[in-house]
């Protein structure tokens, strides 16, 4: 008792048999303190912090690292050692909705899923930056991305492409991405179905689209002669039982 209170009033203790107590070694006569942490096997073990106090020291994890049995402060005799947390799993979406935690030792750091990005354009973050992932419109960021003759449709986390009207994907699939190879082509209404300009009439195939003339001799029930504009004014005529009636 008496010594320990020596101890606190000043760090020196002269050397009386020789010996220190334990935590002090002989310095130039004294009994100084003796720093633990500076031992050249780390008395704390791997992934540890060491504190030197006087006459003694302690022992905590790293950061990212957990004492095996839970203890935060440790001495050597009393530990299990070290261990990584795992950030990803202690705290369930640590990273945020569409994103990926990646543990590694000590640490973890989050990216976000495919077809979303960062909202502060790192490619690589963790939960103490705010960061959200934020879907890509790739139908924005890459024009044309499906192609001539098409439309692409941004959905979170992706995108999809359909064919324009009078168009059919190449693979015969209504929805197609970049990544597939199809292309839009075009249909050939008059192979399609024979009878789309009604009896009487020649169908001819455009881009896109087709175009009805009345044999000679007929005429279209309206005032016009052939059914040159748009595909869609076709089809609804296409309807009608005759397009072409005889003059
Ligand atoms: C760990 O040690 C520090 C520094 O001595 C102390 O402040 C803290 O209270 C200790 N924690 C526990 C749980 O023993
Ligand atoms: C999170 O990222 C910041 C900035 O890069 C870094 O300073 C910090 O150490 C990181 N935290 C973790 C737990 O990885
Ligand atoms: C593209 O389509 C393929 C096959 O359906 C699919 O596996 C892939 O995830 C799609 N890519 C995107 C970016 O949507």
């Amino acid at each position: 008792m008496t010594c320990l209170h020596h101890l606190f009033l000043g760090v020196l203790l002269p050397v009386a048999a020789g010996t220190c107590p334990i935590g002090f070694e002989p310095v130039q006569g004294n009994c100084t303190d003796e720093n633990e942490c500076e031992f050249d096997v780390p008395i704390c073990g791997d992934n540890a912090i060491c504190h030197n106090t006087l006459g003694s020291y302690y022992c905590q994890c790293a950061p990212g690292y957990r004492e095996r049995s839970g203890r935060l402060n440790f001495t050597q005799d009393k530990s299990k050692g070290c261990e990584d947390i795992n950030e990803c799993r202690q705290t369930s979406d640590i990273c945020g909705p569409n994103s990926e935690c990646i543990n590694v030792p000590g640490s973890y750091s989050c990216t976000c899923k495919e077809g979303f990005m960062s909202s502060n354009g790192r490619e690589v973050f963790n939960a103490s930056q705010g960061v959200t992932c934020v879907d890509i419109n790739e139908c924005r960021q890459t024009s044309d991305i499906c192609g001539p003759n098409s439309v692409c449709e941004n959905v979170a986390g992706s995108y999809f492409c359909i064919c324009k009207e009078g168009f059919m994907s190449s693979n015969g699939r209504d929805y197609f991405n970049a990544s597939q190879g199809v292309t839009c082509v075009d249909i050939d209404e008059c192979q399609m179905d024979l009878e789309i300009c009604g009896q009487h009439a020649k169908c001819k195939n455009t881009i896109g689209g087709y175009n009805c003339t009345c044999d000679p001799g007929y005429r279209l029930q309206s005032e016009l002669t052939t059914v040159t504009n748009s595909s869609k004014q076709c089809e609804e005529m296409s309807n009608d039982v005759v397009m072409c009636k005889k003059l």
